[in-house]
């Protein structure tokens, strides 16, 4: 049976930091350099961080991206800090908050510091990009390359977003980095990107784009305004959540925390697990289990069909795990934590059959359901959405060349509308290439060409279906917004 915390991978090599001590609710645990507060306690056994205010509930992580709010905690004395984005510091003191978590009384001085110090400094840039993922760093690329001044900024302590999970080998041509691990794109892209011309701000937070292209960031206890000529939103997206009985209880996760666990800090999740999702993802991720020494105790999914491509289903089913279609999840069970899972067929209402259910011995339920597009900074600025389901729901409104209905507001990536890695970095190069080029910068129009032409073929075929249909959706929507 595996260890929490893996020393050996077919793939990966884990070097730990240092050993570092911390405090949870008083008690002395050991983490290591390099690891969030998240990541840390899970290794030391803590998967319960806290009770939820209104019902008691308990409360583990879920996305250990920083993109919901499970994992709040008081930290240093500072409310609601996201554990699972926050990188552990020697002598941290962490700690469940009550209720809604307060504000420390004795020391005002820390209400008005938090979440930053206020530094009365604008700074200025020709190119903000908010997220160093795919599309992010994608974009950096060719604004740096046209002589744009950029700006990169990323909430996490690391770059590449969820490149540095992704340990399967990319499909598609050379120019996609066909054969390449995702984890081996992330040096490629930082290689092509003139730092002469581009700077990357780590563990800095975008928490209020305006019309006029002022972002507000918070970076380390610091918060400080960032003037921008064009912006450039490269912030992903959020996993989502499914319905279920108990579905909060600590262990159920999604596919991307799973992923976060064992690809980046080599920690397995749990000892057997139940997928819920027969995607790419839900296939990827349970090979990546499989690879991990943990049990997938089977996948099921609720469409009649498998979702993701059919070599990924292949490999995990000479591995011995069954794929069963038309089912769901109707339960977990447990108290403070995930101890088993209740499944059942569905019929062609996606209701569940009765008299078919049957309980599961698992410890992990990972939830690989599809994804939503984080782009709430987009609204707040005013760009115009609407909601598109084959691009994953409420998207922002924009043209051919990515650019919003705020002149100089792009997007690109999952944020866009989901899709495959393959394709953000295809629409980062894009929106990085029309924002400088919208700058007067020396535009290379076959470069533009060969661009789209990509992006065209990779949304080709039946994989491609959805996208497309997604993006013709778009065109039409920006058509009516004059774009
Ligand atoms: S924000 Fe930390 S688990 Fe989602």
């Amino acid at each position: 049976m595996a260890e929490i915390r893996l020393t050996e991978h077919p793939i990966l090599q884990f070097k730990r930091g240092r050993k570092i001590s911390f405090t949870f609710n008083g008690k002395k645990l050991d983490g290591h350099e390099g690891e969030t507060v998240a990541a840390a306690l899970h290794a030391a056994g803590v998967t319960t961080y806290r009770r939820s205010p209104q019902l008691h509930r308990p409360r583990g992580f879920f996305c250990a991206i920083g993109k919901c709010s499970s994992c709040l905690m008081t930290v240093d004395g500072v409310p609601n800090v996201r554990i699972c984005i926050t990188p552990l510091r020697e002598g941290m003191k962490v700690c469940s908050p009550k209720g809604k978590g307060q504000l420390p009384e004795d020391d005002p001085a820390t209400i008005w510091t938090w979440p930053g110090q206020y530094v009365d400094k604008i700074l200025e840039t020709e190119v903000a990009i908010i997220g160093a993922g795919p599309a992010g760093l994608s974009a950096a690329v060719e604004t740096t390359r046209m002589g744009a001044e950029t700006v990169v900024f990323d909430e996490n302590d690391g770059i590449g977003g969820q490149l540095i999970k992704q340990t399967h080998m990319f499909f598609g041509s050379k120019e996609q980095h066909a054969k390449v691990r995702g984890i081996d794109i992330v040096p490629l892209l930082l290689e092509q990107i003139d730092d002469s011309r581009a700077q990357i701000m780590l563990e800095a937070t975008a928490i209020g784009l305006y019309a006029d292209k002022t972002l507000g960031v918070v970076r380390r206890q610091e918060l400080f305004g960032l003037r921008a000529q064009k912006i450039i939103m490269a912030s992903g997206a959020s996993e989502n959540m499914l319905a279920f009985e108990h579905c909060d209880l600590p262990g159920v996760y999604g596919a991307g925390a799973v992923q976060t666990l064992m690809n980046v800090y080599g920690l397995i999740p749990g000892r057997r697990v139940l997928m819920v999702g027969a995607g790419n993802i839900g296939l990827i991720v349970s090979y990546q289990l499989l690879q991990a020494g943990v049990e997938v105790v089977e996948v099921i999914e609720a469409a009649p069909y498998i979702g993701g491509y059919h070599v990924h289903a292949a490999k995990i089913r000479r591995a011995g795990v069954p794929i069963h279609t038309c089912h769901t999840i109707t339960k977990a069970s447990g108290q403070e934590k995930v101890e088993g899972a209740v499944v059942a067929q569905v019929d062609s209402h996606w209701q569940p059959i009765p008299n078919t259910q049957r309980e599961l011995a698992v410890d992990v339920i990972c939830l690989a359901v599809g994804l939503s597009p984080t782009a709430e900074l987009l609204f707040q600025a005013g760009c115009q959405s609407c909601y598109i389901p084959e691009l994953g729901g409420h998207v922002a409104v924009h043209d051919e060349n990515l650019e919003t209905t705020v002149k100089g507001i792009y997007v690109a990536g999952d944020a866009s509308g989901i899709e495959e890695a393959s394709t953000a970095m295809l629409e980062g190069r894009l929106a990085g290439l029309c924002a400088a080029e919208s700058l007067g910068k020396k535009a290379i129009s076959e470069r533009k060409e060969e661009i789209l032409s990509q992006l065209k073929e990779l949304r080709t075929g039946p994989f491609g279906e959805k996208a497309r249909k997604g993006k013709e959706m778009m065109r039409q929507e920006a058509c009516r917004y004059g774009l």
